[in-house]
This record gives C-alpha cells, sequence and structure tokens, in this order.
C-alpha cells in the first residue's frame, strides 16, 4: 500500500483543474484492501478519464493498481479473461487483439481503468461493456469481503450500472471477467465502422476505431479532457415526434423500448456551441460534446460554461443535458 499527501489533480484527472487532492492510497491487492482504514469512506477513483475536481478534494481517495490479467478457456470457442481492475483499459483491448480475441476491439482508446469500465458501462461503435461481461467482483467496505455479481445483478444500462446507484461509496471494484470468441464477430453497424467489410479481421476493425475515434476525439494527453461531457438524452417517441416537426433532420436513435436517443452533440452544435470558449475552457471544434481545457481552465469557468449549454438546449429544445461526467465537489459528492 502506498499513501501520498497533498497531491495535484492534475496526476489524477485527465481534465487537469488545477485543485488539489488530500490523501491518495494506492492499493495491489485483497491484503493490502483489508488493512484499508475505511472509518472516513473513500472515493475510488481508476484513471481520472471520467472525473473532474472542482474543489480541492477532503476526502482519501483509493487507487486499485493490481493489473494481472488470468485466461482460461470455457470451451473450443470462448474464452474467460479474468483481469484485475487496475489495467488500462485499451492495454486490454490491445491484448485481445493480438490473442485474436473478439468482443472489445470496437471499444479500443476508451480511456480509463478495466474497474472503471462497468460503472459507467462504457460504449462506443456499437459495442458496450454488458455485451460481453462475466462478472464483476466488488470488495465491500463495511464486511470486507468480496462478492461476484453475474451482468444481471449489475443492472446495466446506457452509461449506467448498479455501481453507480446503490453501490455507490460502498466499495471498490477489484476485478472484471469478460467473455470473448475464437471465432469472427464483426460489429459494423456504426457510423464510421458501417464501410468496413464483413470479413475484416480484428486488427482492422481495432485499427479503424483508433482512426475514427483519433480523429474526432482530442487526446486527453495533449488536449485535457473527458470525453464525452454530457450523456445523449433519451425521449418519448411521441416528443421526438414534435421536436422534428420544429427541426426537421434532428437525428434520433430508436432504441428497443421505442424510446429514442438524440445525439447531444447536435444539439450543442445548432446552438453554435463548436469551438466556443468560455477563458480556458471550451467546446472541442471537431465534436462540441467535448469539453477541454486549454490549460488553465478555472472551476468557475467550466461551471459557467455547463449551464450555459444547458440553459440553450433546455430553452431551444425543452431537453435537459445531464453530465456524464463526474463532478464532484470537496467531500467527494456529486456537484451537478
Ligand atoms: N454530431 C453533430 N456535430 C458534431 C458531432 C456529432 O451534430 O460535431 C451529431 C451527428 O448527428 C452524429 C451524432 O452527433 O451522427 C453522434 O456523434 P458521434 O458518432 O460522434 O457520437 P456521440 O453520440 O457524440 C457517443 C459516445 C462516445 C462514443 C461515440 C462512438 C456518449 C455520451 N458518447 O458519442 O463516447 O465514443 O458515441 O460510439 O454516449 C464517452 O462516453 O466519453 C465517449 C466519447
Amino acid at each position: 500500500m502506498r499513501i501520498l499527501h497533498d497531491q495535484p489533480a492534475e496526476l489524477y484527472s485527465t481534465f487537469r483543474l488545477k485543485t488539489r487532492l488530500a490523501t491518495v492510497i494506492e492499493v495491489r491487492n485483497l491484503t493490502d484492501l483489508q488493512q484499508l482504514d475505511t472509518s472516513s469512506v473513500p472515493l475510488v477513483l481508476g484513471e481520472g478519464s471520467n472525473t473532474i475536481f472542482l474543489e480541492d478534494q477532503s476526502r482519501p481517495i483509493v487507487r486499485f493498481t493490481g493489473a494481472s490479467i488470468t485466461e482460461s478457456w470455457m470451451d473450443a470457442a470462448r474464452c474467460l479473461l479474468h483481469v484485475e481492475a487496475g489495467l488500462n483499459w485499451h492495454q486490454l483491448v490491445t491484448v485481445t487483439v493480438v490473442k485474436q480475441l473478439w468482443g472489445i476491439e470496437n471499444l479500443a482508446l476508451i480511456p480509463g481503468s478495466v474497474g472503471a469500465a462497468p460503472v459507467q458501462n462504457i460504449g462506443a461503435y456499437g459495442v458496450e461493456l454488458a455485451d460481453i461481461c462475466a462478472y464483476v467482483d466488488y470488495f465491500h467496505w463495511q464486511t470486507k469481503t468480496i462478492q461476484r455479481f453475474n451482468p444481471d445483478e449489475c443492472n446495466f444500462g446506457y452509461r449506467d450500472s448498479v455501481f453507480k446507484h446503490q453501490l455507490a461509496g460502498k466499495g471498490i471494484i477489484v476485478a472484471v471477467g469478460i467473455i470473448l470468441s475464437k471465432a469472427s464477430k464483426p460489429v459494423l453497424s456504426y457510423y464510421g465502422l458501417d464501410k468496413l467489410p464483413e470479413t475484416s479481421s480484428i486488427r482492422d476493425i481495432y485499427q479503424q476505431v483508433i482512426v475514427t475515434r483519433s480523429s474526432k476525439l482530442p487526446d486527453y494527453r495533449e488536449l485535457a479532457n473527458c470525453g464525452s461531457f454530457f450523456k445523449n438524452p433519451v425521449i418519448s417517441n411521441a416528443e421526438f415526434l414534435q421536436l422534428n416537426e420544429k427541426y426537421p433532420g434532428v437525428p434520433g436513435f430508436k432504441l428497443t423500448n421505442g424510446q429514442v436517443k438524440i445525439p447531444a452533440a447536435w444539439l450543442i452544435d445548432q446552438q453554435g456551441f463548436k469551438g466556443y470558449s468560455n477563458n480556458d475552457i471550451g467546446c472541442y471544434p471537431k465534436q462540441p460534446l467535448v469539453l477541454v481545457n486549454y490549460g488553465n481552465g478555472q472551476t468557475e469557468d467550466l461551471l459557467s460554461l455547463v449551464a450555459l449549454i444547458q440553459n440553450k438546449v433546455n430553452q431551444a429544445y425543452q431537453i435537459v443535458l445531464e453530465p456524464e461526467v463526474r463532478l464532484l465537489d470537496s467531500n467527494g459528492q456529486q456537484y451537478v
């Protein structure tokens, strides 16, 4: 176990606001976790690619750093990978591509750790974690034991899971089991991959995802950001038809439950925010759903830009955009 004091948040959040973190504790394994003092409930952090520290953080922060992969074959075609939470997600995807194990190649280049993946059920290009998740191992602060959650118990939804709700603050994800396939299973329906032939190799798809993502999304190492800042709103079909009358051409993706998902990027783009900045915080010119910090971004600039976007979109479309990113106050509570 390693305990660090008074750390700059820039090292722990890819949005890099210049706030401070009182304590960061790195735990490697079950023994470390069992020895951890949890009398004041810790805040769990992965690689900070979806978390913004708006204020100096007083709650102790815990990061799980174990990063092993254990492979076992379920039958001739299916392989189960037991992956510790501290592994970098993209590194895992790369390993599976080298091993020619199909299932998560569409999720290449998503920033963050394996442990963070189930919390918001990461997804891109027509695939989400829920599609290949076998289980999630969760260490409870109170009982100091690990419980295995099967996919049903994880309650996965769009950027959502039980770990954001009933289990929020109760413990930490220590490992994720995923089932991958030896047989080729290309998912090419999403715009950006739809030009690839059905015979594409796993490496072709992985590379195309990397090219597509890199052309639209900023690399957080070069320009601080936390990916999509808002969730894509979901509205009823009746609301969608009304919206379409007022704004012909509004894009909408039908969900299996009959509701319609509207791209938040479109709503924000239509309000003229592409490339708009409020001091050092702005909307990325190529994808306005991504808010960026040009270097010296301040919490006030971020919050006023968020409010401006939400108000403009709400006034125009009567749709409330909800942040997808975790925005934390000084006690580690969700800010908005
Ligand atoms: N659009 C615009 N203007 C733009 C960009 C996009 O109007 O400048 C509209 C277009 O209609 C486009 C639509 O928005 O068809 C969707 O855009 P895109 O395909 O880029 O996807 P997204 O819905 O904005 C989602 C995820 C991304 C994920 C991509 C690809 C959310 C909130 N975001 O973005 O995930 O990479 O799909 O699958 O669901 C993340 O969660 O951090 C993230 C980056």
